[in-house]
């Protein structure tokens, strides 16, 4: 008889067909954000689930579920995963690594150059008809070759987003958990690793890529931003949270920094009204790794891990230690 599993999410046809190859599939066709309580309901008599980080995996599903054997993220992050609580109950997580560095790392460096260089502000402008003459100072902005780049998080994203930066003759500074070795440090054009405050102090560009956890909470708030130069950007592709939008938004308000570039917000997909009223923000809704093939080798990568766990073997992206 076949395993059973519950898939959270709509996912791609032919992921599911290759999951509904080795298990009995249910699905949520229709594609809603389930509450907490409507996972662990969905959870009942499953021995694994596919969940995206919209999610949330809580200890009370596990508890309500000791049939489940794994849990398996299609992300990279997964703070949406009690990791703690499912390895006290002996299920497994696992995560998708590695097939969304370079796409993250691409989108990383958009989002920068469009905050940078004012490009869905002054595209706003020209289809609103304003655009009446050429001017020297219309939507001038800093400098992205030749800048500072100031990387807080320093994983596989942002080392790919470091390595980029090479063909910008920019110097990169780092802060990170740990300091890289000296070879990966050379491989990330020479990376720099500084104090988050120096980095904060120094960097024209910031770019954010740290994994969210309640050490890492709010990482930026008004302290970290009253660090920054008055001309420098802020860029956040890691997660909701890391910046306290409430003080980005009064830093962008008052220009303390000169604009920021969000993907990822507290509580998304819900957001901060005020975030509208700012020209000096671009805000796209959490898309760092949504390019076609790379979404689908997420998919891929989940689904591998799940017909692993559920036959026995060791996952291949396993985060219980
Ligand atoms: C991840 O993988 O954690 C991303 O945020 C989802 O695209």
């Amino acid at each position: 008889m076949k395993q059973k599993i519950f898939v959270s999410r709509a996912i791609f046809p032919e992921v599911l067909a290759r999951l509904e190859q080795h298990f009995e599939v249910q699905s949520n066709q229709e594609d809603r954000i389930y509450s907490a309580d409507e996972l662990l309901a969905a959870a009942k008599g499953r021995d694994g689930l596919f969940t995206t980080p919209s999610e949330p995996v809580t200890a009370a599903l596990f508890a309500a579920n000791p049939q489940l054997k794994a849990v398996c993220n299609m992300a990279v992050g997964y703070n949406n995963i009690d990791v703690a609580a499912a390895t006290a109950a002996g299920v497994m997580a696992t995560n998708t690594p590695d097939v969304l560095n370079e796409t993250t790392a691409d989108f990383g460096w958009a989002l920068m150059m469009a905050t940078a260089r004012r490009i869905t502000e002054s595209e706003h402008f020209l289809r609103a008809g304003k655009w009446k003459k050429w001017s020297y100072d219309s939507f001038v902005g800093p400098d992205v070759h030749g800048a500072t780049l100031g990387i807080i998080g320093m994983g596989r994203i942002g080392q790919a987003i470091a390595r980029r930066s090479l063909g910008f003759d920019m110097q990169v500074l780092y802060h990170n958990r740990s300091r890289l070795k000296p070879e990966q440090e050379a491989h990330a054009n020479n990376a720099q690793y500084v104090s988050k405050e120096e980095l904060l102090k120094r960097a024209d560009h910031v770019v954010l890529v740290l994994p969210y956890s309640k050490e890492t909470h709010h990482t930026i708030g008004a302290a970290e931003l009253a660090l920054m130069k008055p001309t420098a950007t802020l860029t956040n592709i890691a997660r909701g949270g890391i910046v306290d939008d409430a003080a980005l938004i009064e830093h962008l308000r008052a220009g303390r920094i000169a604009a920021a570039g969000v993907d990822v917000f507290e509580n998304e997909p819900a957001f901060k009204p005020e975030f509208l009223s700012l020209t000096n923000v671009v805000l796209t809704p959490h898309i760092a790794s949504a390019s076609t093939p790379t979404r689908l080798a997420m998919a891929n990568c989940a689904a591998d891990n799940l017909i692993a766990a559920l036959s026995g073997q060791t996952p291949p992206n396993l985060l219980n230690p």
